[in-house]
């Protein structure tokens, strides 16, 4: 069968640099389709902001700082023309008041001196710069200033002729200070946004989930008949296509198994009429070899009945592995042959029991019979509950391995070993694991006969 996983995985298949990317994406990438929805929304989202942070707020940010830094410093120059060219009162008391009630600059004139050694620019402040840039072109005289730390004010001194002049503005005055408050809001919606895609993705997704799950359910033999197509049109569609196609595979199944029955039962009335009739022929050795095929016949017919029988609307149950191969260690301890299991994980199944117990029987009893020694290792894993059965007889060659598994397909003509059997047990085991939704699969057995296989989904 040719999938998507072979294909890619075939080296023939040219490997160009746009394959390599989208492989190397789609490992990267989660696989679930509610993560990859999740990832089409927040992405572009995410992308969004980023630029409109990086472009618009930026630019706004700086303008605003600018033109607030520049209003101030213009207010500061006013205010040393002021000091410059009117006589003083002594304490510069009325120069004092004017600025803070008029201009809301808190300014104090202190004597003659050095000013401090400027402080570290501070890295990530475009305040400090801005200012900076501002008194050096409005005042043009030595300055220092302190907008460092969280203070609500910034210091600013300037030394005059004889004196030193220090204000003290509040930050708010000269910088753009609650831009934060528009990205603050900016994330605040985007991540109620987010929250809301996720209730409505969850609705989306919701249906695909149950789709998948009935189909899984049904593929391993169990029914599922709580299932309703719902949400989306397209999925709805591939709900009610699957309602379909479960049903028609089902009409099949009962169809073919009524028809097989029915030709059975029919025969089996004639077989008996017929052994009747041999036997009241009485002992001729003629027809010894007439009945012996008749007798064939008949235990081939039961063995179909009692398979169609099981088949016919059976329900998931539990099996409890361990009795199942106890039962095989009797079987096998009556016949004289060895027999050992290993068991790991749960030894709860959940099969349609009578079927599944046949599957395990069906190959045990040809190891019983074409072997003297069977191991059975027996994994319960998360996924799948894998059985491998290993005996040490003939085994069977590689080119028979599918024909084996035909009805009525038997090997033992050209060996000459046992002629009681029909050839039909392969063929009803594959069929149970396969309406389970798993297999069974041969190979050869480290034993030196045939490795038996049964996967199925657990
Ligand atoms: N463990 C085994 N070792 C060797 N050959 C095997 C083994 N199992 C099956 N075979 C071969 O495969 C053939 C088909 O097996 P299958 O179980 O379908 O039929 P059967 O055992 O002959 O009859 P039935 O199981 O219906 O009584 C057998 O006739 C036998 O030749
Ligand atoms: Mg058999």
């Amino acid at each position: 069968m040719v999938t998507w996983e072979t294909l890619r995985r075939d080296p023939r298949m040219p490997l160009n640099g746009w394959r390599w990317f989208t492989r190397r994406l789609r490992r990267l990438l989660p696989t679930g389709l509610y993560a990859r929805s999740l990832l089409i929304i927040i992405i572009p989202m995410v992308i969004l902001q980023a630029v409109v942070v990086a472009l618009f707020m930026e630019r706004h940010w700086q303008m605003v700082t600018q033109r607030l830094s520049s209003a101030v410093t213009r207010d500061i120059a006013a205010i040393i023309q002021i000091i410059e060219t009117y006589p003083q009162d002594a304490d510069y008391n009325q120069i004092t008041r004017i600025a803070r009630d008029q201009l809301n600059l808190q300014i104090s004139i202190e004597p003659d001196g050095e000013l401090p050694p400027p402080r570290a620019k501070p890295f990530f402040s475009i305040l400090d710069g801005i200012l900076s840039d501002e008194i050096k072109d409005q005042i043009k005289r030595p300055f220092w200033i302190d907008t460092v730390g969280d203070s609500s004010l910034v210091e600013i001194r300037i030394k005059l002729p004889d004196k030193i002049l220090r204000v003290l503005a509040r930050r708010s005055q000269t910088y753009a200070s609650n831009t934060h408050i528009f990205i603050v809001w900016m994330m605040v919606t985007s991540l109620v946004l987010i929250g809301l895609s996720i209730l409505f993705l969850r609705g989306q997704i919701r249906p695909i989930l149950r789709l998948a799950q009935a189909a899984e359910s049904f593929g391993k033999g169990q029914r599922a008949d709580g299932y309703h197509p719902r949400g989306a049109d397209e999925v709805r569609r591939a709900g009610l296509a699957f309602i379909l196609m479960r049903e028609r595979i089902e009409r099949q199944i009962e169809q073919r198994t009524a028809m097989l029955t029915g030709v059975s039962h029919d025969l089996r009335t004639i077989l008996t009429r017929f052994k009747l009739q041999l036997a009241l022929a009485g002992d001729n050795p003629d027809l010894q070899g007439m009945s012996e095929d008749v007798d064939d016949m008949q235990s081939m017919l039961e063995a179909y009945m009692a398979f169609a029988k099981n088949e016919i609307e059976e329900d998931v149950g539990e099996v409890r592995l361990r009795e199942v191969f106890e039962k095989i260690a009797q079987d096998f301890s009556l016949h004289g042959k060895t027999f050992s299991y290993t068991m790991e994980g749960d030894e709860e199944v959940a099969v349609r029991p009578n079927a599944f117990t046949r599957l395990v029987h069906n190959l045990a009893s040809n190891a019983r019979r074409y072997a003297s020694q069977l191991q059975i290792e027996a994994k319960h894993g998360v996924r799948w509950l894998t059985i491998t059965f290993d005996d040490d007889g003939p085994g069977i060659p590689e080119k028979n391995r599918e024909d084996v598994f035909k009805p009525f397909f038997r090997l033992d003509e050209a060996r000459n070993l046992d002629d009681s059997g029909t050839g039909l047990g392969l063929a009803i085991a594959r069929d149970i694991a396969r309406s389970h939704g798993g297999d069974v699969t041969l190979g050869d057995s480290p034993l030196g006969g045939l490795r038996a296989i049964i996967r199925v989904p657990a």
